[in-house]
Formats: C-alpha cells, sequence, structure tokens
C-alpha cells in the first residue's frame, strides 16, 4: 500500500501539502531545534524507548518542553500513513516568536513526526562494504545533542561525495577518529572492538549501544577509546552502526583498503546478530 503522505504537527495530523510552519519558527531560523529518527520495519517502531529518553535527556539540557502528545504521535502517524518499511522523523524546535537570538521566554515548541518510506537493505548488504574518507573535525564542542545544526556534518558528506564515498569521518587534530557523519565508527584491532567512549565528543548512539550489547553476547571484547588514524594500518575491520545503516563494513578508508578490502568476521557476525535483533524488535 503506498504511503498517505501526512504528518503529525503540534498535535494534529495534516496532509504533507497543507502543514505550515512559521517562518519565524527557531528551528528554521537557528536550527534551535533536536530529531530523532526512529526506524520502522514491518509496520513496527524499533527502538522508540532509547530514542525517547535520548531526546528528553537532550531537551532538557537545552531547555525545550517536549510538545504535548509527542510520543503518542508515533503510532497515529503510523496508523495514518500506512508506513511499513521506512523511519519516523521527529523534530522538536524551540518554537516561534519574533526573531532574537535570545529566545523569548515560554514559546510553546514546534512539534514534528513525519513518516518516510524506504527499503531497508537486504541480505545482499552484509557483504558491500563502505568506501569512507576522513575529513577534520569541523563540528561543534555538543556532539551528544541530537541537533537539527548539522552544517558541519553536510560539509562533511559533501566532501566524501566529491570524492566518490559513502559516508565521512571525523577527525579531531590529535588524529584521534569521532565518528560517522551519520553513524558510530567502529574498529577492529588486536582481536577487540574499539570505539569512541560517550564523552560529549560523539552523538550516543542507540544502534551503538545494542551492538555493543550483541557483542558483549558473542563474547567479543571492547575497549572504549578513540580510533586513532595512525593505528590505520593495524585494523583488521572497520565498521559504521546507525538507525538508518545499521551495521555496515567499511572497507575503504581514504581510497586504501581497510586490511583485505572485503568485509571482515567480526563485522558479519554483528550484521547478522543485529538482523536478528531488529527481526525479533519487529514481532518476527
Ligand atoms: N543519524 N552519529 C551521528 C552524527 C548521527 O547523526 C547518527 C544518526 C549516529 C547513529 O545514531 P543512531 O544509532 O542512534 O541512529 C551517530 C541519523 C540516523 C540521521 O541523522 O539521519
Amino acid at each position: 500500500m503506498p504511503l498517505r503522505e501526512i504528518c503529525w504537527l503540534d498535535g494534529r495530523l495534516v496532509p504533507l501539502a497543507e502543514a505550515r510552519i512559521d517562518p519565524r519558527d527557531r528551528g528554521w531560523l537557528y536550527g534551535d531545534a533536536l530529531y530523532e529518527v526512529v526506524k520502522v520495519r514491518s509496520g513496527a517502531p524499533l527502538l522508540v524507548d532509547e530514542h525517547f529518553e535520548r531526546l528528553r535527556h537532550g531537551l532538557s539540557r537545552v531547555e525545550i518542553p517536549e510538545p504535548p502528545g509527542l510520543e503518542r504521535a508515533l503510532g497515529r502517524v503510523l496508523a495514518a500513513s500506512g508506513l511499513e518499511d521506512g523511519s519516523l522523523y521527529i523534530q522538536v524546535s524551540r518554537g516561534a516568536g519574533p526573531r532574537s537570538n535570545l529566545p523569548p521566554p515560554d514559546l510553546p515548541p514546534t512539534g514534528l513526526v513525519m513518516p518516510q518510506a524506504h527499503a531497508h537493505p537486504g541480505e545482499e548488504r552484509r557483504e558491500v562494504g563502505h568506501r569512507v574518507v576522513s575529513h577534520p573535525e569541523v563540528r561543534w564542542a555538543h556532539l551528544d545533542l541530537k541537533t537539527t545544526s548539522l552544517l558541519g556534518g553536510v560539509l562533511g558528506k559533501l566532501a566524501a561525495r566529491r570524492d566518490g564515498a559513502n559516508e565521512v569521518v571525523f577527525v579531531r587534530r590529535d588524529g584521534e577518529i569521532a565518528e560517522g557523519g551519520s553513524a558510530n565508527f567502529f574498529v577492529v584491532r588486536d582481536g577487540r572492538l574499539v570505539t569512541h567512549p560517550l564523552d560529549g565528543r560523539i552523538l550516543p548512539g542507540v544502534t551503538r549501544r545494542v551492538v555493543l550489547d550483541l557483542a558483549a553476547e558473542a563474547g567479543l571484547e571492547v575497549v572504549e577509546r578513540p580510533p586513532r588514524i595512525g593505528e590505520r594500518g593495524e585494523w583488521r575491520e572497520a565498521f559504521l552502526t546507525g538507525t538508518l545503516a545499521t551495521v555496515r563494513g567499511v572497507t575503504v578508508f581514504d581510497d586504501e583498503p581497510v586490511a583485505d578490502g572485503r568485509v571482515g568476521p567480526v563485522t558479519r557476525r554483528l550484521v547478522d546478530a543485529y538482523e536478528a535483533f531488529e527481526r525479533s524488535a519487529a514481532g518476527g
């Protein structure tokens, strides 16, 4: 069944074509907004509690109240849109008011839930690796907040596309790798998984958390410290994790193959474990 083009905006379900956001909305003017992307599989939204925990934590940090009815809106949008496979985009901005960098007090926040239909990667993706390019960390200092102010990330993605790559990874001046443009980054080195710790300099990815749990179940050892670009020659594997990427092998890094240039056994194991996790979370 084709997707019905509707969204939930400030408490109401409206046709997408009729949805109107005030030009003075601070999300538009200032990027003064947070967002989430929740995957939908077989009509079921996945990991909703985890996404809302991150969103609520972020909203309280940036002092934006939660729009009433936001979480219930997910079910309403799924029912009204008929979305089976895709994602729900959720955005909360500080609201609309006279333009002033300092927000006027007590603005009602703007809340949006919008369905997006897209196919999810099939089995073949288990074998297909991503090409990744490194890029200087040009983003800001609160990367743990899932803000819509994504210009730094967008510039990195544009640079990656110019280089024929699928994703960018951001590298700080000291050679530490933070994360991808829209995914967290892992390497396998000395038989261990290495990934950046949650210290405010990356997004605490929902998929990252699940993958760490699956790795523990599989008896894999994990070290939470930043992967370093200088250790690149010792990587046996590399992969990305994200809501839409799920677990995706990285086979080319800055135009050079990672190890033998194929998706490695640890990555494949986690791809399969994540697929099984999602299938069961979506009801089988
Ligand atoms: N991006 N790091 C960054 C910078 C991200 O933007 C994302 C997600 C992740 C992975 O987080 P999670 O596993 O919770 O999806 C890591 C979303 C999907 C996006 O911007 O579309």
